[in-house]
């Protein structure tokens, strides 16, 4: 099955990095180098290669090989830059939440004793009907917007966006860059963001949608079955149930549904404990937490790529692709794809093409993991995060590091 499959997805995908190769030799150095096709741009590591669109500074195909050479295609996206734009559903898919990532509770803040309203786009209610709270920075966020490329090399592109001042209700500029490098079978992001004129807000990530089968797992197109570990996260924020962060924050109790530092497991493991249902809100059952990262104790850090210090791991033993997540940010994301309803489309480069399962993507059929800080903690004071969250002209950088290594590692979790 997967050996008839293979020539077609692996000459798609080949086809694609040769023309990307095409474009960048073209022109070696920066800015006047075109994307593919599709509009999109690859670049290239030593047994990686990723594409990338201005999109929303976007993600589109992350390819490596598995553990038979077999190149799959691991991120969910589309397979070209123009429909991210005509898409109505906006999944995030690949690109850059901002100016602020997550949820704002009830659409506001204070600085300094000023109260900012800012627009709401989720939770609609009759008396609120643009919603009860603000997702990934407002309906018209940073990955509702297409960046500007200003470095584009065999391995690597860096994009950037200006912010207005009032942007979606956001008080000030804020100019940011997004660097996205390929290594040895790594992925490396730097997100640099300045506040220029105003104190505000800032906390940006990468929502990248995995599948590590590509979606070609003859037998599921799930990942319940991918093994997931947060080896330092024995809390996670509390929330209420449309996901907003309570104040509380809960232990992960050994055994429990939500324990993910304990022992490497299974996404599907705890699926039927009463614990998850509910747990990614009202009416339903899966992951859409942010766990606590709690690295300190495991120091002390001159660098936080330190090998004891990598934040998460996916593996799936079927492509026996494992993903290791190194990150400087003190909290994880992970969504198990709950609201996908086998409405998206998969790309070409993904899934089997042999009618054995639909061609979109199913509930639970991708995993989104996305390195951040505390989750609103601009309304959470008593957390104390104030520095790693408000910035100001003068003052830091806002900077989040990471580094997504993958190996192979074909070995089953145990449960
Ligand atoms: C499914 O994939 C596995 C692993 O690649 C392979 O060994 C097996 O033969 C495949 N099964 C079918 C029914 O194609
Ligand atoms: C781009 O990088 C890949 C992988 O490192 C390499 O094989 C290829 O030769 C490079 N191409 C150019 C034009 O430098
Ligand atoms: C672009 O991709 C979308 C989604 O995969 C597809 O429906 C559409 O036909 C594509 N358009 C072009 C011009 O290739
Ligand atoms: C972004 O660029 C794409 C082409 O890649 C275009 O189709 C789209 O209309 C642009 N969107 C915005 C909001 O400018
Ligand atoms: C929520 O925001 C509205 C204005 O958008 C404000 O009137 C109200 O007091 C806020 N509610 C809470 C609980 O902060
Ligand atoms: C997933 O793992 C469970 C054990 O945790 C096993 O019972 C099940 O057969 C696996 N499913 C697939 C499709 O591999
Ligand atoms: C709960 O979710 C299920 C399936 O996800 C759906 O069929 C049902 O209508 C939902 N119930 C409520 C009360 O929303
Ligand atoms: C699937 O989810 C999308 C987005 O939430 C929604 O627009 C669509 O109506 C849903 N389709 C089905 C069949 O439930
Ligand atoms: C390979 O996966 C197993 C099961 O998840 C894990 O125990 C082991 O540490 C992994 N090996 C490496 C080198 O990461």
């Amino acid at each position: 099955m997967r050996h008839n499959m293979y020539p077609v997805a692996a000459a798609c995908l080949l086809a694609a990095a040769s023309t990307a190769l095409a474009s960048a030799e073209d022109s070696s150095t920066t800015t006047t180098a075109s994307p593919d096709e599709n509009g999109k741009y690859w670049i290239h590591g030593e047994g990686i290669s990723a594409a990338f669109i201005a999109y929303g500074a976007s993600i589109t195909d992350l390819v490596v090989e598995d553990q038979y050479g077999i190149p799959r295609d691991v991120v969910a996206g589309f397979d070209n830059a123009s429909y991210y734009a005509i898409d109505r559903q906006h999944p995030h898919f690949g690109g850059v939440p901002g100016r602020y990532a997550n949820r704002i509770k009830n659409s506001s803040f204070e600085i300094d004793g000023e109260t900012y309203h800012i627009k709401a786009n989720e939770n609609p209610t009759p008396e609120h009907p643009d919603g009860l709270d603000t997702l990934h920075g407002g309906p018209d966020g940073w990955d509702w917007r297409n960046f500007t490329v200003v470095s584009y090399t065999n391995s690597s592109i860096t994009f950037s966006i200006v912010d207005p001042d009032g942007k979606e209700g956001f008080p000030g500029e804020v100019v940011s860059y997004i660097t996205y490098t390929l290594g040895k079978m790594t992925w490396d992001f730097k997100m640099v963001a300045i506040a220029t004129t105003k104190k505000t807000p800032i906390m940006l990530s990468s929502h990248t949608y995995w599948n590590l089968d590509g979606f070609t797992n003859n037998e599921t197109q799930s990942v319940l079955n991918h093994t997931f570990y947060l080896p330092y996260s024995g809390q996670r924020v509390g929330v209420d149930n449309i996901l907003i962060p309570t104040g509380d924050i809960l232990a992960n109790k050994r055994g429990s549904a939500n324990d993910f530092w304990s022992a490497p497991k299974q996404i599907g493991h705890s699926f039927g404990d009463p614990e998850l249902e509910g747990n990614c809100g009202f009416n339903c059952t899966g992951y859409d937490n942010c766990w606590l990262v709690n690295r300190e104790p495991n120091g002390p850090f001159t660098d936080w790529r330190n090998e004891k210090n990598f934040v998460a791991r996916l593996q799936s033993a079927w492509s026996g692709i494992q993903l290791d997540i190194y990150s400087d940010q003190e909290a994880f994301q992970m969504y198990s794809c709950n609201g996908q309803n086998g409405s998206m489309a998969l790309k070409a480069s993904q899934g089997l093409h042999d009618g054995k399962f639909p061609r979109t993507i199913p509930k639970y059929g991708c995993v989104v993991m996305e390195v951040e800080d505390w989750i609103d903690a601009i309304n959470q004071p008593q957390w104390q995060r104030g520095s790693k969250q408000v910035f100001e002209p003068g003052g830091d950088p806002y900077v989040l590091q990471a580094s997504y290594r993958f190996s192979i590692n074909s070995t089953k979790a145990s449960f």
